[in-house]
């Protein structure tokens, strides 16, 4: 009888409070920074994968379809890699999000998580560990490396494929910090992360960026320690701000932003300065705004912004768990 090469694994995406965005390596995805994230409760990927001697090439399903452009290419290149390493033969890959597509909601990370995962478990070798699935995960894209753990997770950037790895540095029940998701545009990206990545790479202000960006590092990293929200908030703000001003003055330029994120940037420090409701936002490479607050405002922070973007689709995350391996199987 033969083995059934068949594993599947969720992971949950990730928001970064320290961004990103620039790459040393291309090929690696080797990032110019380190950066810090919280797991994404509420924005889960699962994926199957079956390895089978009798397929001529990979099958892809996305969302329950087949997919046979540059999505199923990406995630053909990716099993190559692991391909390389352990067996030859193609695959039956199926993966679904819990989160509807093009959100803005970074399901890159939670996809190569969920996907890196699954690959290597379907082998039926055993997982490799912690660090080396972060490895894995950071090959398909760079800031899945940060979705393999649960809570606020650190990835060090490094300068080359084994150096360039996550950790976490606090768990889920560390601290009750809350993201909403903002959804205000459905629309798909008109630059991808990938070619936001090299022209940030190459943008005049990266070296001015690179040279205060190791204090920030330890401002947030504290602030997180400390469950500091109004320092956490402050710093995270204007990381925001700053790689968004790196984006839109780029060559070409990537202005992400819509009118209706500025209106409610606008609405929402005035909510905090004014009105003294402890909120603060990030933003991602998306018009989408990522409202940030503890658990304790939450209820609050909900009914501004429904009231805000009534016709906004919110998401609320908690500090997410970390991916796993399961045997509900999608194939
Ligand atoms: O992992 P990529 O190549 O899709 O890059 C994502 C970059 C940002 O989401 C914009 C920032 C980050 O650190 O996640």
């Amino acid at each position: 009888m033969t083995r059934t090469l068949r594993a599947s694994a969720s992971a949950c995406s990730n928001i970064a409070l320290i961004k990103y965005w620039g790459k040393r390596d291309f090929e690696w995805n080797i990032p110019l920074n380190d950066s810090v994230s919280m797991t994404l409760s509420e924005a889960v990927t699962t994926t199957t994968v079956e390895w089978d001697p009798e397929l001529k090439q990979d099958e892809i399903y996305l969302g329950g379809e087949r997919v046979l452009d540059q999505r199923g290419l990406r995630v053909s290149r990716y099993l190559d890699r692991i391909r390389e390493q352990y067996y030859r033969m193609h695959a039956r890959v199926a993966s679904v999000n819990s989160f509807p597509a093009g959100t803005g909601i970074a399901s890159s990370a939670s996809g190569f998580a969920a996907l890196g995962l699954a690959a290597i478990a379907a082998l039926g070798e055993g997982l490799p560990d912690e660090v080396e699935m972060t490895r894995w995960a950071r090959r398909g894209s760079g800031s899945a490396c940060r979705s393999i753990q649960a809570g606020f997770v650190e990835w060090v950037g490094g300068d080359d494929d084994a150096s360039s790895v996550s950790r976490q540095l606090a768990s889920p029940d560390h601290w009750d910090l809350r993201d909403f998701v903002v959804v205000l545009s459905r629309a798909p990206k008109a630059i991808s992360s990938s070619e936001g990545h090299r022209i940030a790479a190459r943008h005049p202000f990266m070296a001015a960026r690179q040279e205060h960006l190791a204090a920030r590092m330890l401002a947030v990293k504290g602030a997180l320690a400390n469950r500091d929200m109004a320092t956490l908030g402050a710093l995270v703000e204007h990381e925001a701000m700053e790689v968004q001003a790196i984006m839109m003055s780029g060559e070409p330029s990537a202005l992400y932003l819509q009118g209706e994120t500025i209106r409610l940037i606008h609405a929402l420090r005035s909510w905090r300065e004014d009105e003294g409701l402890p909120v603060w936002f990030t933003l991602d490479a998306g018009p989408n705004l990522h409202v940030l607050c503890e658990g304790s405002h939450a209820l609050a922070v909900r009914r501004k912004l429904e009231a805000a973007a009534p016709r906004a689709e919110l998401l609320e995350n908690r500090p997410g768990p970390a991916a796993t391996v399961h045997d509900d199987h999608l194939l």
